[in-house]
């Protein structure tokens, strides 16, 4: 599909939509329906989603569907998930649906069925993990393991330090997870501070292992572990490596025996189901790894069949882009009701924001249309107490995805209720506010009015699971997943590349040698850069 979105017959039917709906309320559009709370609703893998509370109609629905059949989408899906080499720009398929694929898939790249690779490196993993976990594994002075550090960053950090949070229910006590991935040194001393050399293990987690936080990172990391233990050939017991290249982890030290790999058709922040994933299955153990691995499956399969009008991931996309392209709603919240999912939020910014915050669509024409919107989040109900006042009566509408389960995993049901009760209240206050005649009912008028009436009509999903399980993580993550994919779709752009990273590290080297260099050399840089380095240099403390 390479006809310009916005000229599109189908751009233009949303168009006219949009000016026919702009100004019609929640309020209204749920009086004129009673059901629409249950109709405007949809169920996948474990996860319900109720839609009801977005400035939209069925005909809407209708609208964004036929919108995303002419831009192809079905067939895009079918490329993505057979192999083709969608990421045009970096000449790579794209299958991070393989890493959850079952064991009798076949899904070829370039004519090799990768299914059985992907297998035997989960087999890998899962006997090393086992091996740690039972204590067969054993540092350099013959201690068990009881701390793993994984050390990585952006994708080789979030995906892991996420799930491990969220699934800590899961995870055995006598493994502590720790995740280093800011260059500040304060993130590693503040990690060194809390473990002990004999008994941790790090894992590096890099695809490209060439990242410069990483490395600097994991060097300190041995520099640190070999004072500690007062012997280099300690490394050998208390390094791994994740990575797709294997010549760099040799190079680095690191045996690649004690190396789990991954493959350049993984994107960094898809890649949690990868050997990415290890530090959070030496925590969770294979058995509940693999129970994610097929969570993610059950929301790939759906993705995958389900028609469009009640596909999760495409409802979501599609919804997103109502807001973002016609609305002009320029951020979208997400606001998990569960505190294990306090990195949630985290994680779906490099998900979304790297994969679609981009300019040029696949042929490098610049776009003429808004792409990827700003994700930010919090979980409830912090964020309530912090930033709701804005979404709530602030000049600017943020639409929000609630996110909860009917059952928490402990035992303070007293306070489950109540942290869903505001879930539920704050979904509902937002679509339907509070009029002025509603606060004089209450015994509210005069001067206070204006600023206790709420204007409603704000837009949120609500997604409901049973319980966070690993099942119901991984098919939660591929809903965001899949969204994602939807929208760059739509919006013509390559999800799976990120070239924006380049210039600022490409920067940064070159700013790193003058910062520590001789303090009279002259600099070329503009006169900010220029001032700002030579005041930096005046305060510095050198080694
Ligand atoms: O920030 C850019 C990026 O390339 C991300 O896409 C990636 O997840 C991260 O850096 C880390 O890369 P690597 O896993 O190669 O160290």
């Amino acid at each position: 599909m390479t006809d310009r979105l916005i000229d599109l017959p189908e751009w233009g039917a949303l168009c006219s939509h949009y000016d026919e709906l702009r100004d019609v309320e929640l309020r209204t559009l749920f009086s004129g329906d009673p059901r629409r709370g249950e109709t405007m609703a949809a169920e996948a893998a474990g996860l319900y989603l109720d839609y009801s509370k977005n400035r939209l109609t069925s005909e809407t629905i209708r609208l964004l569907v036929a919108l995303a059949e002419k831009c192809g989408l079905r067939q895009r899906i079918e490329s993505m998930f057979s192999g083709e080499k969608i990421n045009t720009t970096e000449d790579r398929a794209v299958l991070h649906t393989a890493l959850r694929a079952r064991a009798d898939a076949d899904v070829r790249v370039e004519g090799h069925n990768v299914v059985p690779d992907v297998h035997a490196e989960l087999d890998r993993m899962a006997t090393f993990a086992t091996r740690v976990r039972d204590g067969v594994w054993r540092g350099a002075t013959g201690e068990p393991i009881r701390f793993v550090v994984n050390i990585g960053i952006g994708g080789s950090d979030l995906g892991p330090a996420m799930a491990t949070e969220a699934l800590r229910a899961y995870s055995l006590d006598s493994i502590e997870s720790f995740f280093v991935s800011n260059i500040d040194g304060a993130d590693f001393t503040d990690v060194a501070d809390q473990i002990e050399a004999e008994r941790t293990l790090f894992v590096i987690c890099s695809k490209t292992f060439g990242t410069l936080e990483t490395l600097t990172n994991a060097r300190t990391a041995r520099s640190w572990l070999v004072s500690q233990l007062g012997d280099e050939a300690a490394v050998s017991k208390h390094f791994v490596a994740v990575s797709t290249n294997r010549e760099k982890v040799s190079a680095f030290g690191i045996d690649p025996d004690n190396m789990f790999g991954f493959w350049d058709w993984v994107g960094g922040r898809y890649s949690l189901p990868s050997a990415v994933g290890l530090s959070l299955m030496l925590s969770i153990g294979a058995d509940a790894f693999r129970e994610m691995l097929a969570g993610f499956r059950d929301m790939d399969d759906h993705f995958r069949e389900a028609p469009f009008e009640r596909n999760l991931p495409v409802l979501l996309g599609l919804i997103g882009l109502w807001y973002n392209n016609f609305h002009g709603f320029e951020t979208m919240a997400v606001l998990p009701y569960c505190q294990e999912l306090s990195r949630f939020g985290d994680y779906l910014q490099q998900l979304d924001m790297e994969s679609n915050g981009k300019r040029v669509s696949l042929s490098g024409a610049e776009i003429e249309w808004q792409s990827g919107p700003i994700v930010w989040g919090q979980p409830g109900t912090n964020g309530q107490h912090a930033f709701y006042q804005l979404l709530h009566q602030g000049t600017k509408i943020v639409p929000a995805d609630f996110i909860g389960f009917s059952r928490p995993n402990h035992d303070l049901l007293e306070h489950h209720d109540l942290l869903m009760a505001n879930m539920l209240a704050q979904a509902g206050a937002l679509a339907f506010g509070r009029t002025s005649d509603e606060l004089r009912a209450a015994g509210v008028g005069g001067a206070l009015a204006p600023h206790r009436t709420f204007p409603g009509n704000r837009p949120s999903n609500v997604i409901l699971g049973e319980e966070l399980t690993p099942r119901s993580l991984g098919s939660l993550v591929a809903l965001y997943e899949h969204k994602v994919f939807v929208q760059g779709s739509l919006w013509q752009v390559n999800s799976f590349d990120q070239w924006g990273v380049e210039l600022g590290k490409e920067l940064a080297g070159r700013i790193a040698g003058e910062v520590s260099g001789n303090p009279d050399d002259s600099l070329e840089h503009d006169s900010s850069t220029n001032r700002l380095i030579a005041r930096y240099k005046r305060g510095r403390r050198s080694q």
